[in-house]
């Protein structure tokens, strides 16, 4: 099959949100620390009334509506999400509600699950699906849908809420390089959820963000690997135009960017200049170990980084640093901010994707971009997902009613005969929302 990658996208976020100025203040935190520290803006976060599945459902029909697709035209729905409502019923069984309406059960694919990593499953399956033998012809869905939440303490500036649908066939504009992919997987400890009766996490801040960028260097060194063998020559940085990282928060990104930086500079590549060398220079003998550790290595990186973090990377921050850590939804969103950003310029540029889930899984992956036809056309999508008018749209919430809003969604993790407020006063006309569980955990939705 021929140009096989995503050829439409619609993005969907609660319009309930707090500024992380207002929650730095709340939390006691010092001043910054959550603007220029973690690099955050805003976080946006499900109320009672919603939940990856309401959200999901919301996203879905969206995109359905308005790139004109028949429900019929799907022939596999995956869906990536660490967001845990039922340990057997799949969200995408939820999702199968907007199909069967229209007669369509003729749909595979279920849900994939490793924290951040599951949409980037749920792509590859979809995206190898429409290159086998098994393909029938028809579209494939990719939803990641996740609401990230936190307990109090320093991880809790880092949630967020998000879902992404992604519609995948052929002749697309975002087409996947599958050729050059790099992976990194591995055991490890750095968050994880093994308490079921809670929807927090078990974190290791620290740990994670090393894993991360451990990941992330074997990955690139991967990558690398692949194109050097295919194309005959050396990647460098300077291969592609932009970099979307998995953002749980901004400032990891410019870390993880500066990383690629010394990368380079390790591998000596074309891309590093003279005065960078000098630069970076010292921390050539450091071990692998001391250098997650170096401070000043992480100065000077980010430093020799900055004009070319300020032109390959800010473009895909937006959406991340307003709405926080979108678990599965989170790269994809960075990505969307590109589109949102730059969409009339991208014709024949490439992206290099990083997806990274806890535990560990890891993969780096790139898109060649072409501008597509009719509604598969990046100015469509761009003008599909509307990100600047959902974002001026939301509520900001004082740091009391948000913390009000947690303690409920604690009481409400696993419970059961339970009628929400209903109050979709702020939600706009189409989303759906939850109404009830009963006394058998089924749960209903109503769309407004
Ligand atoms: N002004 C400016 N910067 C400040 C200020 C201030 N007043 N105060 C602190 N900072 C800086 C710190 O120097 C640090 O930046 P640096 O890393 O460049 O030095 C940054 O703000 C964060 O401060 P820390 O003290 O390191 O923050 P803390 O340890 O309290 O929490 C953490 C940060 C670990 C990221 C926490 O929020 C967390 O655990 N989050 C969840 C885990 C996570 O997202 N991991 C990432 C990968 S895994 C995943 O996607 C879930």
């Amino acid at each position: 099959q021929k140009n096989v990658g995503i050829l439409a996208m619609e993005i969907y976020f609660p319009p309930t949100c707090i500024q992380q100025e207002v929650l730095e203040v709340h939390d006691g935190a010092s001043k910054g620390k959550y603007t220029i520290g973690l690099g955050q803006d805003c976080m946006g976060f499900c109320t009672e009334v919603e939940d990856v599945i309401s959200m999901s459902l919301t996203t879905v029909t969206s995109l359905l509506e308005k790139y004109k697709i028949d429900p019929k035209q799907i022939g596999r729905l995956e869906v990536g999400s660490e967001t845990v409502i039922d340990k057997s019923k799949s969200i995408k069984t939820f999702l199968m509600q907007i199909f069967e309406k229209c007669g369509n059960t003729d749909i595979e694919g279920v849900d994939s699950t490793n924290a951040c990593y599951g949409g980037t499953a749920a792509l590859f399956n979809c995206v190898n699906w429409v290159e086998s033998s098994s393909w029938d012809g028809r579209y494939g869905l990719v939803v990641c849908t996740d609401s990230a939440v936190y307990a109090e303490g320093p991880a809790r500036p880092t949630g967020g809420a998000a879902t992404i649908a992604m519609l995948i066939g052929t002749d697309a504009p975002i087409t996947f390089e599958s050729k050059f992919r790099g992976s990194h997987m591995s055991h490890a400890y750095d968050f994880y959820k093994p308490n079921l009766a809670s929807e927090y996490p078990v974190v290791d801040g620290k740990l994670s963000q090393t894993c991360y960028l451990m990941a992330l260097d074997s990955c690139y060194k991967r990558y690398c690997h692949k194109y050097e063998k295919l194309e005959g020559k050396q990647f460098s940085m300077a291969g592609a135009d932009y970099f979307v990282f998995h953002s749980p928060y901004n400032k990891l990104v410019q870390k993880s960017f500066a990383r690629l930086t010394f990368n380079d500079f390790l591998r000596n590549a074309s891309s590093v200049d003279e005065s960078a060398k000098e630069k970076l220079a010292p921390f050539s003998t450091l071990t692998g170990d001391e250098s997650y550790a170096s401070r000043d290595l992480e100065k000077a990186t980010q430093q020799v980084a900055k004009p070319q973090y300020d032109a390959k990377v800010l473009p895909t921050t937006l959406i991340p640093k307003q709405v926080g850590n979108m678990y599965t939804a989170s790269l994809y969103a960075a990505y969307a901010s590109l589109i949102h950003n730059k969409h009339s310029s991208l014709e024949g540029k490439r992206v290099i994707m990083f997806s990274y889930g806890s535990g560990l899984t890891a993969t780096m992956f790139s898109f060649h971009l072409r501008e597509g036809q009719h509604s598969f056309s990046l100015s469509n999508i761009a003008n599909v997902m509307n990100v600047a008018e959902k974002l001026k749209s939301r509520h900001e919430f004082p740091p009391e009613k948000f913390v009000e809003i947690m303690k409920l969604m604690e009481h409400r993790y696993g419970a059961k005969d339970f009628d929400t407020s209903k109050d979709c006063s702020l939600l706009s006309p189409g989303t759906y929302y939850l109404t009830a569980v009963d006394s058998m955990y089924r749960r209903f939705y109503a769309k407004k």
